[in-house]
């Protein structure tokens, strides 16, 4: 319909090409002023008139359209009122579409996401829960976009900490105690040799041996490494089955150890290293940066220089188009800064590197169980929501059948939700109160508008409906609010992709959800009129489908009864 009103408007004025007719295009804000509107501002200067008086000059030129009920002028904008019917039959056609909000944009192209990535033998927090989230929202985005998304989790396990990790098990640790408390237990020994190390500076000398061996392919160091890694995995990867997310490859800063020297080597080659203090860095304050350290001062790699080998591993082996780093913005100059040696170094492709950053997560009140101190475990929170939402059911519908599966997904959609309302950017706060709320702006609200879309179908024991129905009954005005709604979805996907923002699609499904119990309640979709029931039918398994779709995008499921 868009189209129509674009070729139309394009028949009057010769002074802009129809794809600038159509950015120019707008939907108004309320259904009085219109289905579509054209700001006539811009033509101002080509006609050297005033805005109001161009938008009446065409109104009056402009012949009626069979698509068309009225043009009007309003204050500079022409506003279109389209016919209901015709407009009501081409929201349904396209939303029935089974590819509908899908692209073929990404067709051939690959991109690289990595995000999570949490720091082997430290715990898996609210910070790498956000990048988890964030990330696999973004996977889902492009490959709804067509793309082939590869997802990375970089883990965090090489370093100078696995130094001390070890020197500290050496010392204090306790294999049982390990193998019982997990991460839990490394953390106690790492906190441990700070405290240790404070009095004697020589462990802090101890640890940098310890990773320089690992560095070297000790057998006793890597043998002690490995299983760090594998205790931290299990915790890991069960926080993964909670959130059901998966990753195509789990190759963390260790698999680049035998691929930094390279990097080393073709920085030497290009002159761009330099030594200062004994340590190796890339000089950077041309671009008004802090230089980039490359090579410690006992030849040991670091984070950055993990990064550049990693980076370039990634453009070899996939040949990514994008390739897209999820982290908290604390880390924002360490990626600008990697970034910009990649590029120093004539890879045309840095430009194809993008860091998404994200602000940090709260708990308001801070009231959370916690296995131990302070620490805030991300299972713990999904835990703690998924038992408060199995209390809400006891409480309100005790008859449901499978609770603790609904329980368990509308538990983890609230947390999600919460996470990917608003801008990445911003910092997150919550309240168990807000965020496990049925009739707020929550996950659980879209969640329970589609279980009671999923029961107007199972009572009227149909899941699907033809297209072959009456436009007619589909014209009032919470019907055709609801359809625009959820027509504007296959924009919505690819605005959130371009952008980079799951924000996009929560606020398109809240707002669905909320057009949707608006038509519920003004339009009984149960009655004895054959053709008004079914179109209504029509309009309730479009708005599942989309809203199941578009939780999808974000992680979260739906469970046919609440
Ligand atoms: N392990 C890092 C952290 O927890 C995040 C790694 C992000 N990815 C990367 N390629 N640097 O902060």
């Amino acid at each position: 319909m868009k189209q129509k009103v674009v070729q139309y408007i394009a028949g009057y004025i010769t002074e802009l090409e129809q794809p600038e007719i159509e950015k120019l295009l707008e939907i108004p804000p309320k259904p009085e002023m219109g289905d579509f509107a054209f700001p006539c501002f811009r033509l101002a200067k080509v006609y050297r008139k005033a805005p109001q008086m161009i938008a009446e000059d065409l109104k009056n030129k402009m012949e009626p359209a069979d698509f068309l009920s009225s043009v009007e002028n309003a204050g500079g904008y022409l506003n279109f009122y389209v016919n209901k019917e015709q407009f009501a039959k081409q929201m349904i056609l396209a939303a029935s579409a089974d590819n509908f909000g899908s692209s073929k944009e990404g067709e051939g192209k690959t991109i690289c996401i990595d995000y999570s990535s949490p720091n082997v033998a430290k715990n898996f927090h609210v910070g790498h829960l956000r990048t988890t989230i964030i990330g696999n929202s973004i996977y889902k985005i492009f490959s709804k976009m067509g793309y082939h998304v590869e997802r990375i989790n970089h883990l965090g396990d090489w370093g100078t900490q696995f130094g001390k990790l070890i020197v500290a098990y050496k010392n204090w640790g306790n294999k049982e105690e390990i193998e019982k408390d997990g991460v839990a237990a490394l953390m106690r020994i790492y906190v441990k040799f700070h405290a240790e190390a404070e009095k004697d500076d020589s462990l802090n000398d101890e640890a940098r041996a310890w990773f320089v061996k690992m560095e070297q392919g000790d057998e006793e160091a890597l043998s002690i490494w490995q299983w760090f890694k594998d205790i931290s995995l299990i915790e890991y990867k069960r926080t993964y089955k909670l959130l059901g997310m998966e990753f195509d490859s789990y190759h963390g800063e260790s698999f680049y150890r035998d691929k930094t020297g390279a990097v080393v080597d073709a920085l030497k080659e290009k002159d761009l290293l330099v030594e200062s203090e004994g340590a190796f860095i890339v000089p950077l304050d041309e671009y008004n940066m802090a230089p980039c350290l490359i090579m410690k001062k006992d030849g040991s790699s670091i984070y950055a220089t993990r990064d550049l080998a990693a980076a370039i591993y990634r453009k070899n082996t996939y040949d990514f188009s994008k390739c897209i780093y999820v982290t908290g913005n604390e880390q924002k100059l360490h990626f600008a800064q990697f970034f910009k040696v990649l590029e120093l170094m004539g890879n045309e492709w840095s430009k194809d590197m993008v860091h998404v950053p994200y602000g940090l997560v709260s708990l308001e009140g801070g009231k959370l169980s916690t296995r131990s101190g302070n620490i805030i475990y991300a299972e713990d929170i999904l835990r703690e929501s998924i038992s408060k939402i199995r209390e809400i059911i006891e409480e309100k519908n005790p008859n449901l059948p499978d609770k603790d599966e609904v329980a368990q997904i509308v538990g983890i959609g609230a947390i999600l939700f919460n996470d990917l309302y608003n801008q990445r950017i911003k910092d997150v706060s919550f309240t168990w109160e807000k965020i496990l709320n049925f009739d707020g702006e929550t996950g659980p609200y879209v969640q329970y508008t589609y279980a009671r879309a999923a029961s107007v179908l199972r009572k009227a024991g149909v899941a699907t409906v033809d297209e072959d129905i009456d436009y007619s009954v589909l014209t009032d005005e919470a019907s055709m609010n609801l359809l625009k709604e959820i027509s504007r979805y296959p924009v919505v996907v690819k605005d959130a992709s371009e952008k980079l923002e799951p924000f996009i699609v929560s606020r398109f499904a809240m707002a669905v959800a909320q057009a949707f119990n608006k038509f519920y309640h003004d339009c009984q979709i149960n009655v004895e009129d054959e053709a008004v029931k079914k179109a209504r039918l029509k309009v309730v398994v479009l708005t599942k489908h989309v809203l199941k779709d578009a939780l999808s995008l974000l992680g979260i499921g739906c469970p046919e009864q609440m």
